[in-house]
């Protein structure tokens, strides 16, 4: 579709979002942001919070079931912020109606979900993206620029903590996993990013909450493809703000990373090298999320990436290819938990 702003004639997409929990909240205030981008739609299991949603973003209606938005021929990019064991049949059915998919992360509820959706995903010209924002955060960009200056990394140190005492579908085995698959995610798609391909897995995962039905301590030891070493610990007990945290180690240097979920303040990079130590200062943009300030703008930026996409043709950052990839890795890590040995990954080809 084409709308005239300002004089000119500009392409605009139409988007519908299927769940509106925290992340149907950021993707709307996101979406509605992004000049291309004219959002039309909102669905949820509850239907209350679909209307209340709406209700905030005018001239878009709540809709009683998510097939009202996929099937609908007046909407172009659906945006999926379900639970992973619901993302499968809503992608499939969008990109049936030729709809662009954004898709949250952890991609699926399980291994085979995942291939079927890269299947899916392969098969079609529309674009579809799995929503690892973080690699848009303003720390992670930066972490981008200076890692040239630390030489080749031969060892990671990644923590992913957060404190979550309650019982939620997260908790549910549907889900296929726990706090490695729903937090962990980001971080292994960080670390093929930064190191490569994760060849082989050895971890331990445990449940703490008798009330919960999937891990929710995580600790992975990974072996990279260039022989380097990552270590990633999750977990839902952290009670500190400092909940991501990141230390790369390369031959001729080092960089520590960190940001919070929630504080924008708290986001913070230091290099040390040969010719000394430096703290590298982070710009906190004037906009930040408001579900999760301290995330910054990643969601945002990663949402304009993905419009860019379309717009240009050109092909997401993180596609289908690397949130299969991330379920392999998670998927190894369960098994080697289970059998209690390494377990050895089929390398892909970069
Ligand atoms: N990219 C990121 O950084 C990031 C951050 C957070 C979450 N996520 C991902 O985003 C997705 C949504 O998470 P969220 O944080 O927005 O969750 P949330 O706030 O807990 O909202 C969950 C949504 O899922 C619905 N739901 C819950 N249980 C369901 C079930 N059994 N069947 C169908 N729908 C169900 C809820 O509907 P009701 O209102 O009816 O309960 C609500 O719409 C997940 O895939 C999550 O992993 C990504």
């Amino acid at each position: 579709m084409a709308i005239l702003n300002k004089g000119v004639l500009m392409k605009y997409f139409r988007v519908g979002i299927l769940g509106c929990g925290k992340m149907g909240n950021v993707y709307a205030r996101w979406f509605s942001r992004n000049p291309h981008c004219q959002i039309t739609s909102f669905y949820n299991r509850t239907f209350s919070r679909a209307k209340e949603l709406a209700g905030k973003y005018p001239g878009t209606q709540a809709k009683e079931s998510w097939q009202e938005i996929t099937d609908d021929p007046h909407v172009d990019i659906v945006g999926i912020c379900t639970p992973s064991h619901e993302h499968l049949e809503q992608l499939e059915s969008s990109v049936k109606s030729n709809k662009h998919v954004l898709c949250e992360k952890p991609m699926a509820g399980s291994l085979p979900e995942s291939q079927r959706m890269y299947d899916i995903a392969t098969e079609t010209s529309v674009k579809v993206a799995i929503d690892f924002q973080m690699r848009f955060h303003p720390v992670i960009v930066k972490v981008d620029e200076l890692l040239p200056r630390i030489g080749e990394i031969f060892h990671i140190d990644f923590v992913f903590g957060m404190y979550r005492p309650e019982i939620t579908w997260r908790h549910k085995s549907i889900q296929g996993g726990g706090v490695l698959k729903e937090l962990g995610s980001h971080l292994i798609d960080l670390s093929r990013h930064w190191v490569g391909e994760i060849t082989a897995v050895s971890a331990q995962n445990q449940i703490i909450s008798p009330l919960r039905e999937v891990e929710d301590y995580s600790v992975s030891l990974f072996e990279f493809s260039n022989k380097a070493t990552g270590y990633l610990s999750c977990n839902y007990y952290d009670r500190s703000s400092r909940n991501i945290i990141g230390n790369l180690i390369g031959s001729k240097g080092q960089i520590n990373w960190q940001f919070s979920s929630y504080d924008p303040d708290d986001s913070r990079l230091r290099i040390y090298t040969d010719s000394g130590e430096e703290d590298v200062p982070i710009v906190i943009p004037e906009e930040v999320d408001l579900v999760y300030p301290g995330h910054l703008n990643s969601f945002g930026r990663a949402i304009d990436h993905f419009v860019d996409c379309i717009l240009g043709d050109n092909e997401p950052l993180t596609g289908t290819a690397e949130g299969l990839r991330s379920m392999q890795i998670t998927d190894a890590s369960y098994r080697s938990a289970r059998e209690r040995k390494r377990i050895k990954l089929i390398t892909q080809k970069r």
